[in-house]
């Protein structure tokens, strides 16, 4: 029988850090999808909850010290690893990722890791000075190349005050990951698909250069799950803080003709190209070899040239590829997407109202609207970028298996 989130049985394991209120809603989210849940708690995790809020929450009894359980916490420990689908650590501090990584074993949650022999699934919460830091980078490496996974933390204001990478993932993002673990489909054996993600930046000098605030997270997430539901998955992603899904082939590039010639060059082996990168329409007519300097009061006249239309070189080619785009639009979107639709020849597009607050741009859900060749509009209400992706991968696999 394959395995739903319903009888699955999680472990979320705790460290301590002020985002340890959101491990709060994320257990509450996996309860309500039917999980049995156990909370392992570090050994400070609990100065910022305490392990009764876990253990009303979950129904289950939380274990947060080696020493002072009734009966002997450290047994229950290892009973709870051997029989559990799932260890989610969040939020995992640095120095939890430090003991995870090197086999470290000084209090509950660290002991149960060691214990545990099924997938692991870390979100960690830290300042960003700790999340750029070396060492941190490093203990990360180890536990990829292990095949723990991760949902790396967002980009946002962080407890110490300062704005940048560090914040734990927003909980129904975690819940987004967990789920991919369970309910797996595989529809998409065998298909090869080619997916682009994420800004371009087209340089002006040295340390300049003019860019987009795309994050990447719609094309990864097309290419996450196309790659869980059996895909195969090339990634062809410009500059983003993403993480590149397990298993993909990933190419990174930097300018719009620099991904205009890997999209050239793996179109032949794919089946299915989706152009969800967030193409850079202009560059600077000259890269300056030196930095520009301030001339006194003076502004700066850039001069632009176009960039090449991916899409457009694309359509030219007649390569008989189903072909999806997406449309970034601030006003009259489904017409606008509609004429972008025509004019590359498309088999689907995408579009999305990038003026609406809390959508597509940089956000974890969005709110799009998908037309097909034949001008069907079909409006998609507001959700996690992740079920966009995997309903626009069914609306593929309709046109894949009745070409019209
Ligand atoms: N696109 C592309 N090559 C470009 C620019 C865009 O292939 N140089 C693709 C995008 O990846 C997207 C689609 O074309 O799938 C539409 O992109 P969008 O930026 O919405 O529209 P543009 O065609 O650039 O037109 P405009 O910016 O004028 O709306």
């Amino acid at each position: 029988m394959r395995k739903t989130i319903k009888n699955a049985k999680i472990v979320l394991g705790v460290s301590a850090g002020i985002a340890v209120y959101k491990a709060v809603e994320i257990l509450r989210l996996l309860v309500k999808e039917g999980a049995d849940v156990r909370v392992v708690m570090s050994a400070n995790a609990s100065k910022f909850v305490t392990p009764l809020t876990f253990e009303a929450l979950s129904g289950n009894p939380v274990y947060h010290s080696l020493f002072d359980s009734h009966n002997s916490a450290q047994m229950e420990h290892i009973r709870v690893a051997e029989n559990a689908d799932l260890l989610v650590v969040a939020p995992a501090t640095a120095s939890m990722l430090g003991k995870m990584a090197h086999g470290l074993a000084d209090d509950a949650l660290s002991n149960l890791h060691l214990a545990f022999k099924g997938s692991v699934l870390v979100a960690p919460a830290m300042n960003d000075g700790m999340w750029e830091h070396p060492a941190v980078k490093k203990n990360i490496d180890i536990l990829r190349s292990r095949g723990v996974d991760f949902v790396d933390p967002a980009f946002g204001e962080l407890a110490c005050g300062v704005t940048g990478p560090g914040r734990l993932a927003e909980p129904s993002a975690i819940l987004d990951k967990v789920r991919s673990y369970f309910n797996q489909r595989d529809d998409l054996n065998g298909i090869r698909f080619l997916i682009t993600a994420g800004p371009t930046h087209e340089p002006l000098d040295p340390v300049r250069y003019l860019s987009n605030p795309s994050s990447g997270k719609m094309g990864y997430a097309v290419a996450e799950q196309a790659k869980a539901r059996g895909a195969k998955v090339v990634l062809i992603s410009g500059p983003t803080y993403l993480k590149a899904p397990p298993g993909v082939d990933i190419k990174t590039c930097k300018r719009a003709d620099e991904m205009n010639v890997l999209v050239q060059e793996h179109l032949d082996h794919c089946d299915v190209l989706v152009m969800s990168a967030a193409v850079g329409d202009f560059a600077p007519q000259t890269l300056e070899k030196e930095k520009i300097k301030k001339q006194g009061d003076a502004g700066l006249v850039l001069k632009m040239v176009p960039t090449k239309d991916i899409l457009l070189e694309v359509a030219k080619r007649n390569s008989g590829k189903l072909v999806v785009g997406f449309a970034a639009e601030s006003q009259n979107i489904v017409e606008s997407a509609l004429e972008k639709l025509k004019k590359k020849n498309l088999d689907l597009i995408v579009a999305n109202d990038i003026s609406a607050p809390g959508i597509g741009f940089q956000s974890d859900s969005n709110q799009v609207t998908i037309i097909d060749r034949e001008e069907k509009i079909e409006n998609i209400p507001l959700k996690p970028k992740r079920e966009i992706a995997d309903l626009l991968l069914d609306r593929i696999l309709v046109r894949l298996k009745n070409p019209k």
